[in-house]
């Protein structure tokens, strides 16, 4: 058996974490190794495992890859300010433009990738393509989390994607999937976040109601 409360505490402080990456200390490639040895423990469709993981240390390739982001970021993150913001939304954007000033210099990225391209976007080969990865991705966070490590799940340089690919050395029929900024946390407690009552989100049996956000 697990210890409950321990695993419990894992699967609700994993958050996304900007602010308190520690951009200062370095972060050894044989705990990302570690890590993505307990990710590739996730499964995937057909159990065919197509995935890469592209660990970017080099600080001229960060540094490029940073720009990449940071063109988007500032497109994107702008057009979500509004003058009247919650002050949930307006520390979330806060945060994210602090992660795009400085994501170039992280100690670590990685980018999860995986073989093909979305093909079409019938239920099925979306669900298959992106499901293929996504569980392996949210394990390596949770992977590093547990080891006194954070990173955010990104997707904003993907805008520039085939200039990334590029960079990289990335093949045309491969996917870049996130790009997650990897460091030790300044300090390793978080909070389990705001989330609604499940039971209002929840249905037994047979959809109830209309949405109602
Ligand atoms: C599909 C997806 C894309 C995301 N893209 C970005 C991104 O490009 N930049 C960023 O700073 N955060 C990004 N996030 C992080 C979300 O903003 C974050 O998960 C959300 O604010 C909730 O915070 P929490 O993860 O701490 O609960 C993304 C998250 C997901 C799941």
């Amino acid at each position: 058996m697990f210890d409950l409360d321990e695993t419990d505490r894992l699967l609700a402080t994993t958050r996304s974490v900007r602010r308190r990456l520690d951009l200062e200390r370095p972060v050894e490639r044989e705990v990302l190794l570690d890590c993505i040895r307990l990710a590739v423990q996730a499964p995937t469709g057909g159990n065919a495992q197509t995935w890469r993981w592209l660990i970017v240390d080099d600080p001229d390739t960060k540094a490029q890859l940073g720009e990449l982001y940071q063109r988007m970021a500032g497109r994107y993150l702008g057009s979500y300010r509004r003058d009247a913001m919650s002050d949930q939304t307006t520390r979330v954007l806060d945060s994210a433009d602090f992660l795009a000033e400085v994501l170039g210099q992280v100690p670590a990225m990685v980018i999860p990738c995986i073989r093909g391209r979305l093909a079409d976007t019938s239920p099925v080969s979306a669900a298959s393509f992106y499901g293929s990865i996504i569980p392996a991705v949210w394990s390596f966070q949770l992977a590093l989390r547990s080891r006194g490590l954070g990173t955010c799940f990104t997707t904003l340089h993907l805008a520039h994607e085939t200039e990334a690919a590029e960079l990289l050395g990335v093949p045309d029929d491969v996917t870049q999937v996130c790009l997650l900024p990897v460091a030790y946390t300044k300090g390793d407690e978080f909070s389990p976040a705001e989330r609604g009552p499940v039971e209002r989100i929840t249905y037994f049996d047979r959809w109830k109601g209309r949405w109602d956000r």
